[in-house]
């Protein structure tokens, strides 16, 4: 697909789905949105047959259809539209540059980002935080959010309902962000964004296309926190934040593992 004509269906999609929320419709299911937010083409695939380097980032929004975080942010108010509604203490939207080059999709606010209402500030987040240091840039630079924006229980995966209601948000996030990459953390991000049932370990360790932007799932720091600090999943997200920096083109810090 053209990159312009990648950026109109975005373009189009995002606008599509404010309407929908305007109108009262607050979740659509997953099934239905199957066309148009699957594409898990690997995006080395992709890349071949695109021409040229906007190919990678061809999401480029009319400016009349742009909205800010801000906006998007307000628009979800103090959102009761699903269950999770009830038992949060505080809906964690997202944290970061809202024009990073890098973003970062997490599952779901945990004990202490429902505390404190920022994504990743817990013990997941330190491990996050790491990398991000490892990668030599600083956690203000990135944009960081969630699938889902209130805290599921028990800290249990988010169920297909809750998510289904979230994406709208995350997707207008990711269109307000422009991201040039996407990290999914986890399972349930990569699933959720690549519509997929695909485990983790096989999504990982190469790039897929979502909407044009390249995405690299890679482990949930919370594995790794239970994993150990020179585990080898640890080394596998290097590896896969070393192909992010190489996408960015940014200097891919010298790591050596303690053996
Ligand atoms: N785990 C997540 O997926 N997100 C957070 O914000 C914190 C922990």
């Amino acid at each position: 697909m053209a990159p312009s004509t990648k950026a109109h269906l975005f373009a189009s999609l995002t606008a599509y789905l404010q309407d929908l929320q305007e109108s009262g419709v607050d979740g659509i299911p997953l099934e239905l949105m199957k066309p148009v937010i699957s594409d898990t083409t690997p995006y080395a695939e992709s890349a071949q047959k695109a021409s040229g380097p906007s190919a990678t980032t061809g999401q480029d929004i009319p400016p009349e259809l742009h909205e800010t975080v801000e906006q998007i942010r307000k628009s979800i108010g103090a959102c009761q539209r699903c269950k999770l509604g009830a038992t949060r203490k505080n809906l964690v939207f997202g944290t970061g540059n809202p024009k990073a080059r890098l973003l970062f999709v997490g599952e779901g606010p945990g004990a202490d980002e429902d505390a404190q209402g920022e994504p990743f500030v817990g013990d997941a987040g330190k491990i996050l935080n790491r990398v991000i240091a490892a990668m030599e840039l600083k956690r203000e630079e990135v944009y960081i959010c969630n699938v889902v924006k209130c805290r599921p229980p028990q800290n249990r995966p988010p169920e297909s309902d809750e998510v289904s209601t979230c994406s709208p948000f995350l997707l207008r996030q990711i269109a307000s962000v422009k991201p040039e990459v996407i990290v999914a953390l986890g399972t349930s991000a990569a699933q959720a964004l690549l519509q997929t049932k695909t485990p983790i370990s096989k999504l990982r360790s190469k790039f897929h296309d979502f909407h044009g932007i390249p995405l690299m799932p890679t482990y949930h720091p919370s594995y790794l926190l239970r994993s150990g600090g020179n585990s080898d999943s640890f080394w596998s997200v290097w590896d896969d934040m070393t192909q992010v920096l190489q996408l960015l083109k940014l200097p891919v810090p010298e790591k050596t593992r303690k053996r």
